[in-house]
């Protein structure tokens, strides 16, 4: 367990809210993410000339977009195929920018005869109506996603006349332009990331897609032209899962799971998973659902009891399952925070596991994760991942608490920290 002396309370550029960061950070970003600040700075205190940077969690590609522009090389994996491809075109600093100008002017060209049949702002209307309208038997929704109240049918059809433009646009900068395609489709739908998912309070009805988009599109060509050919070191990112991929050696880790606490990150992209045509039906979401860590109430899933058992070896998991049960008991209503708890720590196991392996001997791993709570009971993530990985081997250097705040829903103090941990394993 960590000693009062290993945990350190800092306040570092800390952790945003919301993405609406400046540059190539904010093309794509979760609602809660770690600033491009606070990655810098994690990454010049670990990195030293040469080194390989692990980012077992990549997701938009905010660690590694910082390493690339500190000169230090990265290779990145994440489950969300929509976010690698996100995370791969946001480091791509290669394209030519007057190849690229030429595709672009082309496309907003055809934008700008799309934007003629659209609204000048967005519509909005009532829900009853929204409900009422026989535009929810709409045919394009794409199979079987339960897309209907998300996204409204005219809305759709905007979106898919601009993806048909992309398709006849050059390979090699469709997905230069799918990512402005993405970045435009919640804000025209009704989903609302407060950071929970929720619909908007009255549902969009019409919205100028085609407008926005080539908006988007010079904004990003203007953030573009501040990097290209800027870096010349490697930022790869694979699809892959934290518990088995990485690389075969690395000299350190800066990555942020997901938390404990009910952030459902397939959720929180499934129109664009499904617009952009990576998932084609429920089931497609629900595979991929079932591989993430189990950081949700709604993420457990039967098929991954196994990550349960192997989550309450830990004394500390085991703790935080029981006091969850206990309290919860009778009060679940299908949704099991103890089992996800536990499920979340059999999975963080599988991860650090990996890590052990692969990671090179005395190298760092900082790893980003915040506290939760349920009913009142308080999940201490970053103690209990601490005496986890160091069951596994790991040295726990020090706990930097970066942010703490109270929860008067739970009357609690929850907290951020990057747990530091050195892989102490014989060099070999
Ligand atoms: C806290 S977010 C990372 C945010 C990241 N720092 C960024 O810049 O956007 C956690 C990420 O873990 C991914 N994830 C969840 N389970 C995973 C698994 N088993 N393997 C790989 N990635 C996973 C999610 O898709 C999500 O992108």
């Amino acid at each position: 367990m960590a000693t009062p002396s290993q945990i350190r309370a800092t306040m570092p550029a800390g952790k945003s809210t919301n993405g609406d960061e400046d540059g190539i950070f904010g093309w794509y970003r979760y609602v809660q993410d770690f600033t491009a600040e606070f990655a810098s700075q994690w990454i010049t205190s670990l990195a030293e000339p040469g080194m390989l940077l692990w980012e077992p969690f990549s997701g938009s590609g905010t660690a590694q977009i910082a390493a690339k522009q500190l000169g230090v090389s990265s290779v990145g994996y994440d489950l969300n195929p929509f976010m690698v491809d996100v995370a791969k075109t946001k480091l791509d600093w290669g394209l030519d920018v007057r190849d690229l100008r030429r595709s672009l002017s082309a496309l907003v060209k055809k934008c700008n005869s799309l934007a003629k049949n659209e609204p000048s702002d967005l519509e909005r209307g009532s829900w009853t109506k929204y409900d009422d309208e026989a535009a929810l038997d709409a045919a394009n929704y794409p199979d079987d996603v339960k897309l209907a109240r998300w996204i409204s049918p005219l809305v759709l059809q905007r979106i898919q006349a601009v993806g048909r433009a992309i398709d006849r646009s050059p390979l090699r900068h469709q997905n230069f332009m799918r990512l402005a395609l993405a970045s435009t489709v919640v804000p025209a739908s009704n989903m609302a990331l407060r950071p929970n998912i929720c619909y908007e309070s009255r549902p969009i009805l019409d919205f100028p897609v085609a407008r926005s988009f080539a908006a988007r599109l010079e904004k990003m060509y203007d953030d573009y032209l501040e990097v290209a050919g800027t870096s010349v070191v490697t930022a790869q990112v694979h699809l892959g899962d934290a518990r088995h991929a990485g690389p075969d050696y690395a000299d350190f880790i800066f990555t942020s799971p997901p938390y404990p606490n009910d952030m459902e990150y397939i959720h929180q992209t499934r129109l664009e998973l499904a617009l952009l045509n990576y998932v084609s039906n429920a089931k497609d979401l629900t595979r991929i659902k079932k591989q993430m860590i189990s950081s949700s109430v709604k993420l457990v899933y039967r098929e991954n009891a196994w990550q349960k058992s192997l989550g309450l070896r830990s004394s500390a998991v085991k703790r935080a399952y029981d006091s969850l049960a206990l309290t919860l008991e009778g009060k679940n209503w299908g949704w099991n925070a103890a089992d996800m708890v536990a499920q979340f720590y059999g999975g963080m196991t599988k991860v650090l596991e990996n890590w052990k392996h692969r990671l090179r001997a005395d190298g760092t791993a900082a790893v980003v994760i915040g506290d939760s709570a349920f009913n009142g009971v308080k999940v201490a993530s970053d103690l209990i991942l601490a005496e986890v990985a160091e069951g596994i081997g790991f040295e726990v250097k020090e706990i930097e608490v970066f942010r703490e705040r109270h929860n008067s829903k739970h009357d609690v103090n929850l907290r951020e920290s990057v747990v530091v941990l050195i892989n102490r394993k014989p060099a070999t």
